[in-house]
């Protein structure tokens, strides 16, 4: 395993600047970095993880995010299984609150007792503190203007997408 790549995993349902941002400065961080969209069974889910995918790499494109980054998805085993298969050491998740900190704090050492995989938390740029996947499915669904949360791509497909796709 190596502390050179990392796996910046989240259901990205959908990305947003907030994401980016994370997404941005682990790609800075590691020499490899891989973006996993993880299918969580305990989430509906509004996009198709595909569409996640793509928008993710549209995102990152039109954002200039340099560096070696990979968009991936995983739906069956564990994340750190994942993780393994690629060599990443890492997984690396953005934090916005004490909530974030209590959400991700068993899953860190959980993560770690599995398979030795540390878990860095970057803290989340203040701009991005109220940026969430939830918030921008609420408001879009309601037609309101996710714009100033979501990257381009992300908000261009909102846009031209009706309420019964949300
Ligand atoms: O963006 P989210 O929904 O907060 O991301 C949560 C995610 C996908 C990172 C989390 O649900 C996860 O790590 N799932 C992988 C399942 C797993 O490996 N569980 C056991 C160890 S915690």
């Amino acid at each position: 395993m190596s502390n050179r790549v990392a796996v910046v995993p989240g259901s990205f349902d959908p990305p947003t600047l907030g994401h980016l941002d994370i997404v941005r400065r682990a790609a800075a961080l590691y020499d490899e970095t891989h973006v996993l969209v993880v299918h969580n069974p305990d989430k509906e889910g509004m996009l198709p993880i595909a569409l996640r995918m793509q928008l993710l790499e549209q995102a990152i494109a039109e954002a200039g995010i340099t560096g070696r980054v990979i968009v991936g998805s995983w739906s069956v085993g564990l994340l750190v299984d994942y993780a393994q298969e690629v060599g990443a050491g890492v997984l690396v998740k953005g934090i916005r609150s004490q909530q974030d900190v209590a959400y991700e704090t068993p899953m860190a050492v959980v993560n770690n007792h599995l398979a030795g995989v540390e878990t860095v938390f970057l803290l989340a740029d203040p701009a991005n503190s109220v940026v969430s996947s939830s918030l921008v499915r609420q408001v879009a669904s309601l037609g309101g203007d996710v714009s100033p949360y979501v990257p381009g791509a992300v908000s261009q497909y909102l846009k031209g997408a009706t309420p019964s796709e949300f």
